[in-house]
């Protein structure tokens, strides 16, 4: 049976019944992919492509000759995945406000961080001089996502922890944009900033990988869990594009700063652990050291998940981990 707007009655009724840990949870996430729009929208700015579709900014040309390096499609990679995270928040607030008229007790309404956008833009030529609710130009990057996603023994939620990729990255901050048009020269020096940036982005996105299989399974309602298991596995094929762009990232010592970017297929590196081909996640442990070992996304541990996932954002330096956590409390 249909009801006028086309939508079948379980539907409908199923909204009514949404949890208050179902609306929990797609409020965090809307929160989440807020953040996570606004560090995609300024890549775009400078080096994406800018459009009906994703607006704002004009481009970097310096800034995107040193990412194409990296592949002569990331312009175009930028874009997608900018307008990619704007539709999650999107849909998920639409979603909020749309299931709210349902409820008996409200709550479910849509997230808005607009008051939190207070942190600076790149004076950089192409970029917008809007507030920000995150800062990618003091970036320390966790690269040890390229060794998890290789062990063939160990994994995070055994407790087991990683190698970075590029350890340099760990050792200070660091921009992934260029700050003022003073960054874009010399060669090595916005090169390595579009090294930062392509290892960033495969950060961004393993992260929200994981969140959202770690947060389904929270889920009480099959409607809000379809979403998560609709919107979740978007982030895993940005994180497969990230990870293979970032193997192209050439090895080298930004001459302003000291960051080493190493080559990751000779000694020290090199071998499973940091061969720049090896994109596909090696089969490792899952659930129990009894099992054999598959091809799994890690982590998916559920408890905490959400607190991982905003600490993670504290730990790029980038801000943004405190304004979701605040954000989330109201
Ligand atoms: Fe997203
Ligand atoms: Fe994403």
């Amino acid at each position: 049976m249909l009801l006028a707007n086309g939508l079948p009655v379980f539907a409908e009724e199923s909204r009514a019944s949404l949890t208050s840990g179902d609306i929990a949870i797609l409020r965090f996430l809307s929160a989440a992919e807020i953040l996570e729009t606004d560090l995609w929208q300024q890549y775009n700015e400078l080096g994406g492509i800018q459009d009906s579709e994703v607006p704002g900014g004009s481009g970097s040309p310096a800034y995107i000759k040193a990412l194409e390096v990296l592949d002569g499609d990331m312009p175009q990679y930028i874009h997608d995945n900018t307008e990619d995270e704007f539709t999650h928040f999107t849909f998920i607030n639409a979603y909020l406000t749309f299931i709210n008229a349902y409820l008996v007790s409200k709550g479910a309404d849509p997230v808005n961080l607009d008051k939190f956008r207070t942190l600076p833009s790149s004076k950089a030529t192409g970029a917008q001089n809007i507030g920000r609710l995150t800062n990618l130009m003091q970036l320390t990057v966790d690269t040890s996502y390229w060794t998890k996603y290789r062990s063939r023994t160990k994994n995070p939620d055994f407790g087991d922890t990683f190698p970075p990729a590029v350890p340099g990255l760990l050792k200070g901050q660091f921009p992934a944009i260029p700050r003022n048009n003073g960054d874009l020269a010399p060669a090595k020096h916005i090169q390595a900033i579009a090294n930062t940036a392509g290892f960033h982005f495969a950060f961004i996105e393993q992260g929200g990988t994981s969140l959202y299989p770690s947060l389904a399974q929270r889920v009480s309602n099959p409607e809000v869990l379809r979403i998560l298991l609709s919107i979740g596995p978007t982030e895993t094929a940005h994180f497969q594009t990230w990870h293979d762009k970032a193997g192209n990232a050439p090895a080298l010592t930004d001459p302003t700063n000291g960051l080493v970017f190493p080559d990751l297929n000779s000694p020290p590196f090199g071998g499973e652990d940091f061969q720049t081909n090896l994109i596909m996640p090696e089969p490792t442990i899952f659930l129990s050291r009894k099992f054999p070992p598959v091809s799994i996304i890690r982590p998916t541990e559920t408890q905490g998940a959400a607190m991982g996932a905003a600490k993670a954002l504290v730990g790029t330096g980038s801000g943004c981990g405190p304004t979701l956590i605040k954000a989330t409390r109201s």
